[in-house]
């Protein structure tokens, strides 16, 4: 649009200047002139690569020259046009961000491929206004505003439905000597970075309230024993057993926040070596079997010595397996069958840990890897775990290069599966 206007007038005052001249000028030169205001009109019409005749020195071949190089000009600058206009579409379409402009009423002249996705908008976008392409009210106020405004205007914008995102958007009014030309609004898809934020004041919430429980406690009872609780030994020696049961229990949460930390961090020692799984497994289930026992479980080891060995970090391999057994002997009803068993897998080994206890809800499966997630909160907190269990040996079966998957029917047991690269 920019272009054509200069064109046609550049064009027309050619094809005047050149009908007018062959007016004026005798037969001769008029037939040149005729088809120079041919070559002309041509030009305007769009077809940029016709020139007219130049031959000869007389004042006829000197305006065909001067409108030949017209034409070049013209030319040389559509083709720069064209250019700037196709790297401004490029960096558009290539970004994240949506990018919105509109003209002073509100009406989109411009959007990027970005921005339909964002808002899931209606094509066409351009020629409409906000509302009627994204239905996204919050959009067109902000718009609104920003058209109204004489500084910048930012929102966040929340889009309801099943992906739950939020949009950051910073948008200004394009002023052109003092008067609103238009708008131009830029999106940022901040739904990631607002769930990122969730989980870590949820974490500080959680360590919070999982320290308080057994510090209020130990505090509660040592003040008892301290006014007079003492003087009973019978209520006493119970009372310190209490305190030093929240005690432990509040070693073993800083022990695992700890843990949790360095692998997240990275910053956990993890030395990867062959590592005969058999080992592991059978020192595990030792470490296991005294509680297993305590709820007379049937704890079994299917391990073949002859198995590939894994690379792994043996002791972290260790801890992973104890923490799956200490769930499997905590969530299964007494006398329960809890099976270790490892097998090969195209290039890697595959290590179970089987339980015929209560199982999963599906509703929960998805986030039993998360840190403090417990099943029924109140159920599995009764059973003196911290919720980091699970956390900690995905971390580490990541970061050992491995995969943990779980698998659970509510009622009829669970089985972790623990896949590593063969050594
Ligand atoms: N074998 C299992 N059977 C049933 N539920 C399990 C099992 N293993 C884990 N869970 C569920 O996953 C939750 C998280 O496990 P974990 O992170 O080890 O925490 P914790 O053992 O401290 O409760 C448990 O509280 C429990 O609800
Ligand atoms: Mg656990």
């Amino acid at each position: 649009e920019e272009i054509r206007g200069p064109i046609l007038v550049a064009a027309l005052l050619s094809v005047v200047l050149a009908a007018g001249i062959g007016w004026v000028v005798a037969r001769g030169p008029a037939r040149r002139l005729e088809a120079m205001a041919r070559a002309a009109s041509d030009f305007a019409g769009g077809r940029t690569a016709v020139r007219a005749e130049a031959g000869g020195d007389d004042e006829v071949a000197v305006l065909a020259r001067s409108l030949n190089r017209m034409a070049d000009e013209l030319q040389e600058r559509l083709v720069l046009l064209e250019r700037e206009r196709s790297q401004l579409r490029t960096v558009l379409e290539g970004m994240v961000e949506g990018v919105v402009l509109t003209d002073p009423t509100g009406r989109i002249l411009l959007a990027n491929d970005a921005f339909r996705r964002i808002f899931n908008a209606q094509l066409p976008v351009e020629g409409r206004r906000p509302l009627e392409t994204a239905r996204v009210p919050a959009l067109q106020e902000a718009i609104e505003s920003a058209l109204e405004a004489d500084e910048p205007v930012t929102r966040e914008i929340a889009l309801g439905g099943a992906q739950d995102k939020v949009i950051q958007a910073s948008l200004a009014s394009i002023r052109e000597s003092g008067e609103t030309v238009g708008a131009v609004a830029v999106f940022h898809d901040v739904s990631e970075l607002k769930r990122l934020e969730r989980v870590r004041r949820e974490f500080v919430a959680n360590v919070s309230h999982e320290l308080r429980t057994p510090l209020t406690a130990i505090k509660g009872y040592a003040e008892t024993l301290r006014d007079g609780g003492l003087r009973d030994p019978e209520t006493a020696a119970e009372f310190v057993r209490v305190i030093h049961r929240h005690a432990e229990r509040l070693r073993a949460l800083i022990e695992d926040l700890l843990d949790l930390a360095a692998v997240e961090q990275g910053e956990a020692r993890i030395d990867l070596a062959p590592v005969a799984l058999r080992d592991v497994a059978t020192q595990a289930e030792a470490v296991a079997r005294p509680a297993a026992a305590g709820k007379r479980h049937t704890l079994t080891l299917d391990v073949p010595g002859d198995l590939p060995r894994v690379l792994a970090d043996r002791d972290r391999l260790g801890q992973v397996l104890i923490n799956l057994l200490d769930n499997a002997v905590k969530f299964t009803p007494e006398g329960g069958r809890i099976e270790v068993s490892a097998r090969p897998s195209s290039g890697r080994v595959v290590l179970s840990v089987k339980d015929n206890g209560v199982g999963i809800p599906p509703e929960d499966i998805g986030r039993i890897f998360e840190r403090f997630y417990r099943v029924g909160r109140s159920r599995d907190r009764r059973e003196g775990g911290t919720g980091l269990g699970l956390a900690i040996a995905k971390h580490l079966t990541q970061a050992m290069g491995g995969t943990i998957e779980v698998e659970s029917r509510p009622g009829s047991g669970t089985t972790f599966r623990v896949s590593l690269p063969a050594a």
